[in-house]
């Protein structure tokens, strides 16, 4: 994959450490150096592109940029907890449980079991993405509020049916998995809920495009369900459930549900 890199002049240390980081995840980049990266820049510049900036490492498509602003999270983190957060009770972060994000992406959700107490690995395949995960990771461990819940995070950069298998053949048992696969753009029923497609997910598809069949992540749910006593899966609130699966039980919010899927066996 062939990347532009747009970096501000104060920022050219980091960026050629994210150059070499990108490159040994198989993502090459030219490195441009300029004054500003602005709004006007973004728009002149509509193409897919890295951009690092004094916020640290975004991607930039359509005149816009998003990154895992895990910083940015903070004052929702602080507002958060086991009982007004859905995905909390949802993964019983009060048990602080050990947990797989099989599917990271900007790692929004992770960070917020592992403030609540989880022990987190988020699981991300896409190079670009882990890139931006890497960089949010070690913006937040020097960030005074987020360094103790840093301890609790580990990013792994894998497909996650390699990585679910893998622990299965050597018997490991996990509390839970958290899955978040893609959901195809005109997936949501409500147009209204479709147009207000955040920044974010406009930018991520243009990274994940559609081309055919995309992968919905349907093969994850049984194979975490080996190795996990609960599987917790985020929809859209009026999306099927995955692979047909019929939870046991459903955490229902206003845009989005968490189906959960119990393994006695496993508990
Ligand atoms: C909808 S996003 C997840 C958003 C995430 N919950 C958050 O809070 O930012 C889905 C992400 O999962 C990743 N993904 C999908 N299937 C995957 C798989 N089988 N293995 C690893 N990553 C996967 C995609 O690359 C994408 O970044």
């Amino acid at each position: 994959m062939h990347l532009t890199l747009w970096a501000t002049h104060e920022k050219q240390q980091h960026a050629l450490a994210c150059q070499q980081q990108l490159k040994q995840l198989g993502v090459i980049t030219a490195l441009q150096m300029i004054e500003k990266i602005n709004p006007k820049h973004l728009r002149q510049h509509p193409e897919l592109a890295l951009v690092l900036d004094e916020n640290g490492l975004n991607l930039a498509a359509s005149g816009m940029k998003m990154q895992p602003d895990w910083i940015g999270q903070i004052a929702r983190l602080k507002r958060a907890s086991h009982k007004n957060e859905l995905i909390a009770r949802a993964c019983q972060t009060e048990q602080q449980p050990v947990l797989i994000d099989a599917t990271a992406g900007l790692g929004h959700d992770g960070l917020l079991l592992a403030w609540l107490g989880a022990r987190v690995t988020l699981i991300e395949r896409h190079p670009v993405l882990f890139a931006l995960l890497q960089d949010a990771y070690q913006c937040a461990m020097q960030h005074s509020e987020l360094t103790e819940t840093m301890q609790r995070v580990q990013l792994v950069h894998d497909e996650a049916s390699n990585y679910l298998t893998q622990l299965q053949q050597h018997n490991s048992i996990v509390d839970v998995v958290y899955l978040d696969p893609m959901f195809p753009k005109g997936g949501h029923k409500d147009q209204k809920k479709q147009a207000l497609v955040k920044k974010e997910m406009q930018i991520l598809h243009q990274l994940l495009p559609e081309h055919g069949t995309m992968d919905l992540g349907e093969y994850l749910l049984p194979l975490a369900q080996q190795l996990a006593g609960r599987v917790i899966v985020k929809r859209p609130r009026h999306a099927p459930t995955l692979s047909s699966a019929v939870p046991q039980h459903q955490w229902i919010g206003d845009a989005c549900r968490f189906d959960g899927y119990f393994q006695p066996g496993l508990q």
